[in-house]
């Protein structure tokens, strides 16, 4: 199924990015950007990004799980995600009243 309609990415593209990452390092936090970063695609509407941000947590929770992951640390580590993720959402929607105010 196609996530991305701009780039045509489809969500096992991603899902198999996040697992890549996953191996490498089980424990970083991943971001959309790291994602489009790995396929060299770049956000174009950016309209795609709730959804990679839910298939990025799915992705996480799922690798985990089938790795014995105690519940408790698989919980952290999605809270650590989604707050990372707010964080990004919360630049970036400040620098665009940013750039709203200069122009
Ligand atoms: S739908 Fe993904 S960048 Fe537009």
């Amino acid at each position: 199924m196609i996530i991305c309609h701009c780039n045509r990415i489809s969500v096992e593209e991603i899902e198999d990015v996040i697992t890549g990452f996953l191996k490498e390092d089980p424990w970083q936090l991943i971001v959309p950007l790291q994602v489009y970063h790995a396929l060299e695609k770049k956000g174009k509407c950016c309209g795609c990004l709730p959804n990679v941000v839910k298939i990025i947590v799915k992705t996480v929770e799922t690798y985990h799980q089938k790795h014995n992951t105690p519940k408790a640390e698989i919980i952290s580590l999605v809270d650590r995600i989604n707050e990372k993720h707010q964080s990004c959402i919360t630049a970036r929607r400040l620098m665009r009243q940013k750039r709203r105010n200069v122009a």
